[in-house]
């Protein structure tokens, strides 16, 4: 048996952010929509928390799933924005689930940071060391942006995703697979510093690094298991810019039907993105049992991941 993506959840905060709120920044929606393709973001109010979301998306992913908090023996949380120095995101999570005190940790591995905890309990469940791990992408980009720069204020959004990672009843022994890597020698190119606390971004170049790198890994996850694009149900990208994404799926042959497109609801939520994205497509009906799905993501540090997994059968 395999191991699968066997359920997904996500969660938005209420309040909606249009274009037109940053008018005054000296941009336009034009412009917005033409250069990322974003039309609207959602913000977290003062009085919802992270783990609120969080807890919203793990409990809609563990009902897509049909297990129970019972059941959960390890909880990821991916974040660069908890809500607290320490504890983390991850324990309270488990406690509001009411799993039975299971490992929880949060991780940071920025914009791809989804990725690196889909293969951490790839690999857990393949070890033996876990039999349902539950991994969440939560954050809240709005606590760290500078609502005064036009370059980044539009970018950014809040939301959580959550998936249920288990064995499943696939036979055919496709094994999931991730590559993942990292650059730490262009940190002044995108980061947030522990003073100022805001994110800083030189998007044209970061734009380069992130098209090439995210296709040319993705090509590299195909080669490894003998995949064609025609094998891809689904192609999920970090939700950073619709350019992007179009970009490297062109790049990678896959077609638009293909390739999930959440920025332009919901902006650029870190490593939430890509989970959100793949309940977008659960939601509207364009995941099958069996199914492929593809990611690649990348973000601060530099890091990246691209990765190969299946949906439940
Ligand atoms: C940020 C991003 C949307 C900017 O789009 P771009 O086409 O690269 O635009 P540039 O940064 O080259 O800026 C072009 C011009 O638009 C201006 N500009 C920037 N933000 C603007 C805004 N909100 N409204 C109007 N003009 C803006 C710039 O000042 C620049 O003006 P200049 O030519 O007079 O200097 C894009 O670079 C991007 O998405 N980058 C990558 C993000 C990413 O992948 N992140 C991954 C991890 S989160």
């Amino acid at each position: 048996m395999t191991v699968t993506i066997s359920g997904v959840g996500a969660a938005l905060p209420g309040t909606v952010i249009g274009n037109d709120h940053f008018a005054h920044l000296d941009t336009s929606h034009e412009w917005i929509v033409k250069r990322t393709g974003i039309h609207t973001r959602h913000w977290l109010s003062p009085d919802e928390s992270l783990a609120d979301l969080a807890e919203r998306a793990s409990r809609q992913a563990l009902a897509d799933s049909g297990r129970s908090a019972h059941e959960v023996d390890h909880v990821l949380v991916s974040t660069v924005t908890p809500d607290r120095i320490t504890p983390g995101v991850a324990p309270e999570l488990a406690a509001r689930l009411g799993a039975p005190g299971p490992p929880a940790v949060d991780l940071n591995a920025a914009c791809a940071g989804f990725l690196y905890a889909l293969d951490h309990a790839c690999a857990l469940i393949e070890s033996g060391r876990a039999r349902c791990v539950l991994v969440c992408a939560a954050e809240a980009l709005s606590r760290i942006t500078d609502v005064t720069d036009r370059s980044t204020a539009v970018l950014f959004g809040d939301a959580a995703g959550a998936v249920v990672v288990t064995r499943d009843g696939l036979e055919d022994g496709e094994r999931p697979h991730f590559l993942l890597g990292s650059d730490g020698g262009h940190t002044e190119l995108l980061y947030a510093d522990r003073e100022e606390r805001v994110l800083r971004m030189s998007g044209r170049e970061v734009y380069e690094f992130a098209v090439a790198t995210m296709a040319e890994q993705t090509r590299k996850v195909l080669g490894a298991r003998g995949l064609r694009p025609a094998d891809i149900a689904l192609f999920i990208g970090h939700q950073a810019n619709a350019r992007i994404l179009r970009a490297v799926a062109a790049e990678l042959g896959v077609p638009d039907d293909r390739t999930e497109i959440s920025v332009d609801t919901v902006g650029n939520t870190s490593s939430a993105s890509i989970p959100f994205a793949l309940r977008q497509a659960r939601d509207a009906g364009r995941l099958r049992p069996r199914d492929r799905i593809v990611m690649a993501a990348f973000g601060a540090g530099f890091v990246w991941g691209a990765g190969v997994v299946r949906w439940k059968a």
